[in-house]
């Protein structure tokens, strides 16, 4: 591949705190979310700032999600900080995605959440026009994906996974259609390609293969695809979690896929990512500095940390309520103890043994950490580390159920080990970093 070096920042979902974020809805609506809304605009000014003053690098790229659920405001906000970033210097690549046009645009005031105005996204293009599409090489008018070429002989192929026209977080045969034309089209010019899309072509967790709505249709076909067609690197978002995966298709062609966190989220990193005269693929994670926001004595990292962390928790919490029958008396019981067991004591209960570290520590406690630290990338939890002999014996002690389980999770012929998928998300055992790393490209 040709030399480009450029910053890659993505989920930026920025809201514009004029329309209102403050009281007992927006407050019981942060119990569960994992990213901020009110700090966000502060965040990714700071950040845009931190960019500004790299005259080195001059290309961003951003692969969609850029505001918080498509409020106008937010993106007209948002877009005037582009235009900041774009007056530094910088050439800026946006793609949008399903939180840029979506129904559900509120703002929260008086202790209300209420609607405010969203955006067709038919109206986006025009919006973004001096940020990716405008200039764009080959532009598809159904889902807005493009092609630009952000420097000398090297071109980008923006996916458009996530429009209205066609079925969600998907490269139908139209789309994969267009595309092939661009990737032909680049091929006889001479020029490298990569590519950028929202959803992750790879599932970034190899758990993340069993969630619909975690990875890209019917994965694999595209992840072939682009490896078969000259695409070595996709940039993607859209699951707010640092992972880096390669793919090698049947014809042993191979796609790495760098998915990016949130900016506005823990793990709250954003990457440089250079490729070099001698095609090696150089990974950089940086992470979001002190945006000048009060955070009551906690450094950058634990503000963002705790807030998923308790996220994570409050989601389990509400799992287990509801439910019928016996599975309801199951779930109540169990949610009845939730907040304060400890791990030892649900060790007890399993007849596991638990190691010593974590025998007086709070369930819930542990639960955020391996979450957070799942989502932060380079999975720490691996083989012989007390959270990985832990959830060892957890899966052993439900190996009865697992193994009725597996064959009903199985797609494409794909054969499902959950207990293996499970560790190997836990604990990165790939062999390079999720968030610095390199490779050699063709
Ligand atoms: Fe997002
Ligand atoms: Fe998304």
């Amino acid at each position: 591949m040709k030399p480009v070096s450029f910053y890659l920042l993505t989920d930026t979902h920025y809201f514009e705190n004029e329309l209102g974020a403050e009281g007992k809805a927006y407050e019981d609506y942060m119990q569960k979310e994992q990213y901020f809304l009110r700090e966000s605009s502060a965040i990714v000014k700071s950040t845009f700032a931190r960019l500004a003053e790299d005259k080195e690098t001059d290309i961003v790229i951003i692969p969609g999600d850029l505001s918080k659920n498509g409020e106008k405001e937010s993106h007209k906000c948002f877009i005037k900080e582009l235009y900041k970033l774009k007056e530094s210097g910088k050439k800026i690549f946006v793609i949008t995605a399903g939180h840029d046009y979506n129904e559900w645009s509120y703002a929260y005031k008086n202790d209300e959440r209420i609607q405010v105005e969203g955006t067709d996204f038919d109206e986006l293009c025009e919006m973004y026009r001096d940020f990716g599409c405008g200039d764009a090489i080959a532009f598809d008018k159904e889902t807005h994906s493009y092609v630009a070429e952000v420097t000398d002989g090297v071109r980008m192929l923006a996916i458009c996974c996530d429009s209205p026209n066609q079925p969600k977080g998907a490269a139908d045969e139209r789309l994969t259609a267009w595309m092939k034309e661009q990737t032909d089209k680049a091929k006889n010019d001479g020029c490298s390609m990569f590519a950028i899309c929202h959803y992750p072509v790879i599932p970034p967790v190899p758990v993340f293969d069993l969630v619909g709505d975690a990875k890209i249709k019917e994965w694999r076909k595209v992840a072939s695809f682009l490896a078969d067609n000259g695409v070595e690197l996709v940039l993607t978002g859209h699951m707010h979690i640092q992972s880096i995966n390669e793919f090698r298709s049947e014809k042993g062609n191979r796609l790495i896929d760098i998915c990016t966190s949130c900016l506005a989220g823990s793990p709250a990193k954003y990457r440089k990512i250079t490729v070099d005269e001698s095609s090696v693929l150089k990974v950089e994670t940086i992470d979001v500095e002190d945006f000048g926001w009060d955070m009551n004595g906690l450094s950058v990292q634990e503000y963002f940390d705790r807030q998923f962390s308790n996220a994570i928790v409050t989601r389990v919490r509400k799992a287990l309520d509801g439910g019928e029958g016996i599975v309801k008396h199951l779930k109540s019981f169990a949610g009845k103890r939730f907040d304060n067991i400890t791990v030892g004591a649900l060790g007890r209960l399993l007849m596991i043994k638990v190691d010593e570290p974590f025998k007086n520590k709070k369930l819930t406690e542990l639960i955020g950490e391996v979450g957070v630290g799942i989502f932060s990338g380079d999975g720490a939890y691996v083989e012989g580390t007390p959270v990985y002999n832990l959830i060892s014996a957890v899966l052993k002690r439900f190996s009865f159920i697992i193994k009725k389980v597996e064959p009903k999770l199985e797609k494409e012929g794909v054969k499902v080990d959950l207990k293996n998928m499970l560790l190997n998300t836990i604990g990165n055992n790939k062999g390079y970093s999720d968030n610095n790393a390199k490779f050699i490209l063709k």
